[in-house]
């Protein structure tokens, strides 16, 4: 039986890990730092431009020694090297997992059933990088003969999270004079407000679906058509203000975009996985192809150090084996991830869909039920603002919920004592976290004792702080290749599919049927459990 066959709680660092927590759960961080004065500038680790600062967790050298060997207990290696040689390591789909491929460099080559991916990635970039030049430049015109000031992205999950998320984040570096807006919900009103103020004339749509065949993005597609028509009139505009990205050529066909306005990419990549694929045109129309060069260039890096760096020395695996020593032996449910730079508000949202659509997962690649917690939920939200909000929990609630800070050295917008302020804060967050505050130190202060229990803070709260120098198009792709590494390693120890996604399609199949039950004039025959009928009744009793 090789070492990953091994059923989890059965390899030897499992238990080792479980006799290990037993004997250092009790043991406070203040103890750590007090017995080793040199523990915050040992436990760290640096790569690509991030700096992990991960000593204010409950852990001690044998921790970490035993989490590594859990690592290579379970194959990491081995698994690594089969997802970047290309093999279907996505079982259920029989598919290769290959996002490191739409950051491999020119030259390069990956190999999937016989063909060299990387030519191919090469060229739907380099047609990207045509068609965005032309509109930054203003030489695509609309079919009136305007010049395109709007883009709208229709797409959802990992064809507008990662959209989305890279926009924001990189909204220093994009074009001013182009509006970009990003519709994905079926709620009417996502579609009403993203273009109520938009000219159509002046307007590009991009319609991502891997699919092309998902719900909610064919709705709102269909209905950014009639908008566009109820203004240009012709039929023939739609080759002007239509552009799709898909792996599907022949739906794209079937809505009416033309294949000469398409760009593809591959089942190798899953939705979750492909903000650096076409699916990532509007981020290239808005930072241009340099900056998007510049963004897969740093996924690239992080790609290399993840395939070459130590596993004790590598970010992505250090990052993992914190979460599973959290979620397995403290039974923490959550991570929060509290980015301390406004514009990656949208970076927790974006991580809930990686992590969670990922690792959310009940069975092992072999079909059997796990006995142990798989994905933990991420959360989070940029500081300072959660600090006036949901951190009075993480502080003294009754959970324990590690969490991981982003910082950078520099401001993209350095205004007075703002960034000094900002980080003042992160960094005071995670001391505050980490070492608390005794009931002897608040007593000290001369609080009356009834509130002593109040103010006291118990700390031993778990952080990662990554230190960065400044958020770039580069940081970017860095920071996403880091949490998309973490995420495989983490599968890989638990034993799971980290690429397929079944448990997103019983209520897509129940939401096909009931749609028509809303819809019909005569009152259906309704055969659901007695709630949903009754719901379904009173809506459309009032509808
Ligand atoms: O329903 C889940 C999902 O399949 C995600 O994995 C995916 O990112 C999203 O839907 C959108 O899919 P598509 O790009 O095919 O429209």
């Amino acid at each position: 039986m090789s070492a990953s066959t091994i059923p989890l709680t059965e390899r030897p660092a499992w238990k080792a890990l479980a006799a290990h927590h037993q004997t250092i759960h009790g043991t406070h961080l203040r103890e750590l730092f007090a017995a080793d004065p040199k523990r915050g500038e040992r436990l760290t680790a640096e790569a690509a431009g991030i700096f992990l600062d991960y000593s204010k967790n409950r852990i001690t050298d044998e921790t970490v020694k035993l989490l590594i060997q859990l690592a290579e207990e379970s194959g990491l290696k081995d698994r690594a090297a089969a997802m970047f040689r290309g093999d279907k390591i996505n079982i259920t789909e029989n598919r290769a997992v290959l996002h490191v491929a739409l950051r491999a460099p020119k030259g390069s080559s990956i190999i999937v059933d016989g063909v060299d991916v990387v030519p191919q990635v090469h060229d739907v970039l380099d047609r990207m990088s045509e068609f965005a030049n032309r509109v930054r430049s203003g030489e695509w015109k609309g079919y009136t003969g305007k010049p395109i000031r709007n883009v709208v992205n229709i797409g959802i999950g990992g064809s507008d999270l990662g959209p989305v998320m890279a926009y924001e984040a990189l909204k220093h570096y994009s074009k001013r004079e182009l509006t970009f807006r990003f519709v994905s919900n079926v709620d009417g009103t996502d579609f009403h407000e993203a273009t109520r103020d938009l000219d159509p004339e002046e307007t590009l749509v991009i319609v991502s679906s891997k699919t092309f065949t998902t719900q909610e993005t064919m709705t709102n597609a269909h209905t950014a058509r009639t908008w566009a028509l109820h203004t240009l009139k012709h039929q023939a505009a739609i080759a002007r203000h239509f552009v799709a990205v898909s792996t599907n050529a022949a739906e794209v066909t079937k809505f009416g975009i033309d294949t000469a306005n398409m760009f593809g990419f591959w089942d190798w990549v899953g939705g979750r996985y492909s903000m650096d694929s076409a699916i990532g045109l509007s981020t290239m129309l808005a930072v241009g192809p340099e900056g998007f060069r510049e963004m897969l260039a740093g996924f690239h890096e992080m790609d290399e150090h993840f395939r070459t760096a130590p596993l004790g020395q590598n970010l992505p695996v250090l990052m993992a084996l914190l979460n599973i020593w959290y979620t397995n032996f403290f039974d923490a449910a959550t991570v929060a991830v509290l980015p301390y730079d406004q514009y990656l508000k949208r970076f927790p949202a974006y991580l809930q869909q990686l992590t969670m659509e990922s690792n959310g997962k009940s069975v092992t690649l072999d079909g059997q039920s796990v006995s142990y917690q798989t994905a933990p939920i991420y959360w989070g939200e940029p500081g300072t603002n959660g600090q006036h909000s949901f951190y009075q929990l993480i502080h003294q609630g009754t959970k324990l919920i590690p969490c991981d800070f982003l910082a950078f050295a520099k401001s993209l917008n350095p205004l007075g004592r703002h960034h000094d302020l900002l980080m003042a804060n992160v960094f005071a967050q995670a001391e505050a976290l980490a070492f608390g505050k005794t009931a002897e130190q608040v007593k000290a202060e001369g609080v009356a004792s009834p509130l002593i229990p109040h103010k006291t803070f118990e700390g031993n709260r778990p952080s990662n702080t990554l230190l960065m120098d400044k958020l770039t198009p580069a940081i970017v792709g860095k920071l996403v290749a880091l949490y998309e590494h973490s995420v495989f390693v983490q599968g890989v120890i638990w034993n799971i599919d980290s690429f397929d996604q079944w448990g997103v399609e019983l209520g897509k199949v129940l939401a096909q049927k009931i749609a028509p039950e809303l819809e019909g004039e005569a009152e259906p025959a309704l055969a659901h459990d007695s709630s949903t009928n009754n719901l379904i009744r009173r809506y459309r009793g009032r509808k």
